[in-house]
């Protein structure tokens, strides 16, 4: 079974609370919460405060994705906001203060995950490969919802679940970007274990039945 985490860059930011209320009653165990300051990428949403907020109101696994420049800066402050994975990308800082980050996440008690950019080779995870709790494979460039899937990601999780398998088989695999029920089983096939989806949840008309659909074996 995959994990489905609905993304709330598609939510109502006017109506927060109602929409991880969306996300609990269609059967979705996390939310994906889009961090993005300006710098990293070209978008700006929402920031520590909204996470110390949403943790509030729901009890969902919050699995917040910082795209943000120098994530070492804040990594602290969001998992005592409450996040329950925390995922930095490689791009956005030295290898040495990356894994100086992750290290920190994990000492706070929080998941680290890592991220990679659609031109970012699978390979420079390798030295990360046994300090993260998650590993975050773009399949748009990050900025926005609603791109259109690169389904030539999939090479990448298929190389990161044969590695897994020999050095860390607990680190789940999450892809992030057009997943939607056509693009999902793609992913499940290649190994994705976590399917964030932002505008083809929150436009589904069923969603209790696309969730099914999604988190359903490949
Ligand atoms: C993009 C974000 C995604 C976004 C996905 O930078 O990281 O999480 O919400 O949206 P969809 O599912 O619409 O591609
Ligand atoms: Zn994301």
């Amino acid at each position: 079974m995959a994990i489905v985490a609905p993304s709330i860059l598609s939510a109502d930011f006017a109506n927060l609370e109602r929409d991880m209320g969306v996300i609990r009653d269609a059967g979705a165990p996390w939310a994906h919460v889009d961090i993005m300051d300006g710098q990293f990428v070209p978008n700006i949403t929402i920031g520590i405060p909204v996470v110390k907020a949403l943790r509030r109101v729901s009890d969902l696994t919050l699995d917040v994705h910082l795209m943000v420049d120098r994530p070492g800066r804040y990594a602290e402050a969001f998992c005592k906001a409450g996040a329950d994975y925390l995922t930095v990308h490689l791009e956005a800082d030295t290898p040495e203060k990356i894994r100086q980050t992750l290290l920190t996440i994990r000492s706070l008690g929080v998941k680290a995950g890592i991220s990679i950019k659609p031109g970012t080779p699978v390979e420079a995870l390798e030295p990360y490969l046994a300090v993260c709790d998650m590993i975050l494979i773009m399949t748009v460039e990050p900025g926005f919802g609603g791109q259109k899937f690169m389904e030539d990601m999939m090479e990448k999780l298929r190389y990161l679940r044969g590695r897994l398998g020999q050095c860390n088989p607990a680190c789940l695999l999450e892809v992030d970007g057009g997943v939607d029920s056509r693009t999902a089983p793609i992913c499940k096939a290649a190994g994705a274990n976590v399917l964030v989806s932002g505008s083809a949840f929150f436009k589904a008309e069923e969603k209790a039945e696309f969730v099914a659909r999604l988190s359903a074996e490949a």
